[in-house]
């Protein structure tokens, strides 16, 4: 009956906050992060490949403005699983800031490393130009590079970290000033935003190779640039739009301009145009289907010669190679015979058109992953184009560039988080509720709860929950303190411990409705409760034990059945009868006042043989509560802001926009 009513007051809490942001996870243990909820279908879950999903989402792409800055942790770096459960929120280690292609990287080593493009900051906010960064498997930041210094920021593209981990290769957008001649104005000059990449060593970001779109790609490639547009000031016409970069094992460079519609081959050796594969009359190859607006492009596989590429074709109605519905389209391309034939094609699954960005990834198993972008709208699809999957935010006004999908170990070096509270109408009716969660940790099969009776107390394991979200809830009967909670595995091996927590009780028991002692219940013995706890679990799974009815019969009748409260597993649900004999709650009522008689006990011992200790153990936690305190009131200002989103505008050149601004 507590219980209801506990539960019954934190919905209620929660109402007001559900209406305007019922499309955020919110937790106990981490109040700063709003993680993103999914809305999840799976039409074929058999075939799906295992792993989690790696997405960043973002509301717009430049850094807020400092005055008007959200506080909302649900940008970044996000890990959730196959049911969109969270596993890691990356926000509260990346300040909240913009990424931009995370994604798991499993071509360094044995282990899933993680990686993305860190966004430039404001000044006021640092004036960083942004990095790509690399995590290991305890999310702890293992490489950081940056572009040449010439550039404005960190290009949010592409940050595609070779085999073997040694050097990665990005886009890059360069400010260039360029003579019409071109467009048969030769006296004239136009800011121009040129394309190109960088291959960047992984250890000392030195540039190891370069190339860019001025002198290889004419203004008259351009499908956003025509002959007669009037010169543009810095930063200028962004003229090609670099969206992608590869490099295969033959050390030839693959590149994709979404404004000429066209996939280039770039020599590794000499920096030429070795083909170009489009859609439209200046190809060089015989193709037989339409492409443009492509994204993602990389190598599936190559010799050299002969390549199977992927991309995300999202149909654009342009020169008249019209499509009704986006695509991730797998192309073998023969450079020899100058043949390109789709292999495979996987239209999206809701047949809408994906206006921007987007991926394609081939799983381990041949699965296709495709990220539609908009909305995280995401889909997984068996080798014969098969929808097994398909899932996207409950939330409108977020995206992510990219999404992928691996298998994942991690292990982060941060403790669990643990909050406890304890609610209570009398001495011998107060309740305990502990809220645990990990973040990042994967593989937690279930939690084993521990209490202390005083501070330099015994650990007395009071209780295991089963893991199935990424927070766990477990309710246990009594005042229970001290309380740290050990993450298991599923074979009952500890990973990892919280550290010691005290439970938050009310500042005034009198004020909530606490009808006992004027001071307010005083912590439980854990070890009593535990024992008669077990007592309990015996009898409730054994069949009524006579004997057991025996010990208590003479006590029966001064029980009261209605404070039947037993520990209560909220993840399995309560495996002890609440209809049971009343018989162990008298047992129980005992034990509680043994335990406070032991409390009070070592109360007296302390409070005279260890004053200054106590004093100063009152001052440090004293401090700590003040602190905790601040910080509550610090994050309770951080209330949730509306996202401006900036549907109206074309999201890729909003970073070019703000370049004006140098
Ligand atoms: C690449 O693969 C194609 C087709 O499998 C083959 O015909 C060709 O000889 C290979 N080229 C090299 C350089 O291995
Ligand atoms: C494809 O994407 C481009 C760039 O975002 C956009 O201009 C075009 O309209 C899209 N195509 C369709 C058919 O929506
Ligand atoms: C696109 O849809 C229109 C109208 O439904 C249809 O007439 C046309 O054939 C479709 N085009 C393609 C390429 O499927």
């Amino acid at each position: 009956m507590l219980f209801s009513a506990v539960l019954l007051l934190c919905s209620l809490h929660n109402v007001d906050a559900q209406r305007k942001d019922a499309d955020l996870m919110s937790f106990v243990t981490l109040p700063e992060v709003r993680a993103l909820k999914w809305e999840v279908d799976y039409l074929d879950r058999e075939r799906v490949a295992p792993g989690y999903w790696f997405v960043a989402p973002y509301g717009q792409i430049s850094p807020d403005d400092p005055t008007q800055k959200y506080q909302q942790y649900q940008v970044g770096p996000y890990i959730y699983d196959g049911d969109g459960k969270l596993v890691w929120a990356g926000s509260l280690q990346y300040n909240n800031e913009n990424v931009f292609d995370f994604r798991p990287v499993t071509n360094i080593d044995d282990e899933v490393e993680l990686s993305f493009i860190l966004n430039w900051q404001l000044e006021e906010e640092g004036g960083s130009k942004g990095s790509g960064v690399v995590l290991d498997k305890n999310y702890k930041q293992i490489r950081q590079v940056f572009q040449p210094a010439d550039l404005h920021d960190f290009n949010m593209h592409e940050f595609n970290i070779l085999p073997g981990g040694k050097s990665a290769v990005a886009c890059t957008y360069l400010s260039q000033l360029v003579n019409l001649a071109q467009f048969g104005r030769p006296t004239e000059e136009s800011w121009v935003v040129t394309g190109g990449f960088v291959e960047l060593d992984m250890e000392t970001s030195e540039v190891l190779s370069q190339w860019n779109s001025k002198d290889a790609i004419a203004l008259t490639e351009s499908n956003m640039f025509h002959s007669w547009d009037a010169p543009w000031d810095k930063p200028g016409w962004d003229y090609v739009h670099i969206n992608a970069v590869d490099k295969n094992e033959a050390g030839d460079f693959i590149i994709s301009l979404r404004f000429t519609n066209t996939i280039y081959g770039i020599s590794g050796e000499t920096g030429e145009i070795m083909w170009r594969l489009t859609s439209g009359p200046t190809g060089d190859f015989d193709i037989d289907f339409t492409f443009s607006k492509q994204h993602d492009v990389k190598f599936v596989s190559s010799n050299g010669t002969h390549h199977v590429i992927s991309m995300l074709n999202n149909g654009s109605d342009e020169r008249g190679n019209d499509e009704n519905v986006s695509s991730v389209l797998f192309i073998e391309m023969d450079t020899v015979a100058m043949t390109a034939r789709v292999i495979n094609r996987i239209n999206r699954p809701d047949s809408s058109l994906t206006r921007l960005r987007g991926s394609a990834e081939t799983l381990p198993n041949g699965n296709i992953f495709a990220g539609w972008s908009e909305r995280g709208y995401q889909s997984e699809h068996a080798p014969n184009g098969d929808t097994l999957m398909t899932a996207r935010f409950a939330s409108t006004r977020y995206s992510t560039y990219r999404a992928y999908k691996s298998e994942f170990i991690g292990r982060p070096t941060n403790p669990p988080d643990v909050v406890a509270s304890v609610y209570g109408t009398n001495d011998d009716d107060t309740t305990t509720i502990i809220h645990v969660s990990w973040n990042g940790a994967t593989d937690v099969a279930g939690w084993n709860f521990y209490a202390k009776a005083y501070d330099r107390g015994e650990s007395v394991l009071i209780g295991h929950a089963r893991k199935s979200d990424f927070e766990t809830m477990y309710i246990v009967d009594g005042y229970m303190d001290w309380i740290t909670a050990e993450a298991v595995d599923a074979e009952g091996k500890s990973m990892s411990k919280s550290r010691v927590q005290r439970s938050e009780i009310p500042s005034n028991w009198e004020s909530v409705g606490f009808k006992g002692t004027a001071a307010g219940p005083s912590p439980d013995d854990p070890s009593i409760i535990n024992q008669v706890k077990e007592g309990t679990g015996k009898e409730d799974t054994s069949e009524k034990a006579s004997a057991d009815k025996e010990v208590v019969a003479d006590k029966e009748k001064e029980t009261s059945a209605d404070e039947a409260d037993s520990p209560m597993d909220m993840d399995m649900g309560s495996d002890s009868d609440s209809d049971s004999d009343s018989a162990p709650h008298q047992s129980y009522a005992d034990a509680k006042e043994v335990a406070k008689a032991v409390y009070r006990a070592y109360e007296v011992i302390r409070a005279v043989g260890g004053m200054l200790i106590f004093i100063l153990l009152g001052c440090s936690i004293g401090g700590i509560l003040f602190g905790s305190w601040r910080l509550i009131q610090k994050r309770r200002r951080r209330s949730y802001h509306h996202v401006p989103s900036e549907e109206g505008l074309p999201v890729e050149e909003i970073h070019l926009r703000s370049q004006t601004h140098d």
